[in-house]
């Protein structure tokens, strides 16, 4: 098997050299980035086309990053992630930067691991709705460097109490963005990138509330030969772990759907994937769906004022995603549906695609029983992102 991260600190020259070397295309254009995976870009490109570009980011020196985030200033700091602090900074040319400092000792292999998955995961990454990389800095100690978001990330506008409600429009609008994201880096750019974190706290929003995801730190690539792999250890975010993944290992575009399904979730009902009292929105969210109580569901913050039909529309979505089999939830990309007329994709259900019912019904033999078992924290942790052993192989898959 390939390693696809480097593990030891003098690789990071190695690293950033062999990536500087490769060449994403210059436009977000999902179409266009899947061509040139083919290959077809030069086949099929007339004469006159720019040549493809090398990486927009490049390397920061360390004077740089302190310039601009004022000797990572105690009121730069805007976020505490699992792993990082994340400092508001500007640069000379008045650009905002968010500066993300990788945590840990210099020699935690996962704060290196981490700092590679975001440097080589995100960097090809070019899209309106994935947050663009302009630089690394591996002086003293790792940093990446952003586009900063003056408005936060997406739980941060959703749960702030003292705020008014996010307004439903924006909320669907969201939901909307963050899967032609998801679309685009399943399908659109070099090679398949799996997040592993879709939450709203790794989703930011612009100032026109477009959303970008971000935090990148775990992400892996997913070659094309692959059907899946098989990860240990387990890490993510409890509640928006698809079983599969949660007692396999098994990731694939289809772990990123579950936890998208449960972003939806936030979204509609304005809670967090587990709440104060270790309750997981899953559970408490999956009755209702089940028996179509959508008002139930919506966010009271809200009152009367969604839009009920786009509500059910996107909760019908959201139940499809946390199906427990992940061969019967949507694609984010294509139709799953052998013998339908491509009616399977979660952007074109989320637009206004038709749904019918009956092309979304399990056969029996596949409805199992829901894995309530994983569903709520038992124990007095209240810490959501974790880390265990998994308990089967680490090894990666090939498909025959
Ligand atoms: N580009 C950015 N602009 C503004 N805030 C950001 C940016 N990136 C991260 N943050 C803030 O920092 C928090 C942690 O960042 P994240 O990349 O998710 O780190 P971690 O890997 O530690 O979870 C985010 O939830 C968000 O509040
Ligand atoms: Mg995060």
């Amino acid at each position: 098997m390939k390693p696809l991260y480097l593990r030891s600190s003098s690789s990071f020259k190695r690293l950033l050299l062999s990536i500087s070397h490769r060449s994403p295309p210059t436009t977000p254009s999902p179409t266009h980035d899947a061509a040139a995976v083919a290959g077809e870009e030069e086949e099929e490109a007339p004469p006159e086309s720019p040549p493809l570009k090398k990486p927009t980011w490049r390397c920061f020196s360390y004077d740089e990053i302190e310039r601009a985030t004022g000797g990572f200033r105690e009121t730069n700091l805007v976020g505490r992630g699992g792993s990082s602090e994340v400092y508001r900074g500007e640069l000379p040319d008045g650009r905002a930067v968010a500066v993300k400092r990788l945590m840990g000792s210099s020699a935690c292999e996962r704060r290196e691991r981490d700092f590679l998955a975001e440097l080589g995961t995100v960097g090809h990454a070019r899209h309106p709705n994935v947050c663009a990389l302009l630089g690394c800095c591996v002086d003293r100690d790792l940093y990446l460097v952003f586009d900063f978001s003056h408005r936060g990330s997406v739980a941060a506008n959703l749960h702030d109490e003292g705020s008014p409600a996010m307004g439903w429009a924006a909320r669907r609008g969201i939901a909307v963005g963050t899967a032609r994201g998801l679309e685009y880096l399943h399908k659109g750019c070099q090679r398949r990138i799996i997040h592993r974190d879709i939450k709203a706290s790794n989703v930011l929003l612009t100032d026109d509330l477009q959303p970008q995801i971000s935090d990148f730190g775990l992400a892996k690539w997913l070659p094309s030969e692959w059907t899946h792999r098989a990860i240990a250890p387990i890490e993510g975010t409890f509640g928006c772990l698809a079983p599969e993944y949660y007692t396999h290992g098994i990731v694939d575009e289809k772990t990123d759907v579950f936890a998208f399904g449960v972003f939806l979730l936030e979204l509609i009902t304005g809670r967090k994937p587990v709440d104060g009292s270790h309750r997981s929105l899953l559970s408490w969210a999956r009755p209702l769906l089940a028996d179509g109580k959508i008002d139930a569901l919506v966010d009271p913050r809200l009152g009367e004022s969604y839009d009920g039909e786009e509500a059910r529309r996107v909760a019908f979505v959201a139940a499809l995603c946390i199906r427990a089999p992940a061969t019967w939830r949507p694609s984010m990309t294509e139709s799953v549906w052998i013998n339908t007329d491509g009616a399977g994709q979660v952007l074109e259900l989320l637009e206004g695609g038709e749904i019918r019912q009956d092309q979304w019904a399990m056969p029996e033999a596949d409805v199992v029983e829901e894995p309530w078992w994983f569903d709520d924290l038992e124990d007095e942790d209240e810490e959501e992102e974790f880390n265990t052993p998994s308990p089967s192989s680490s090894s990666s898959t090939t498909s025959n």
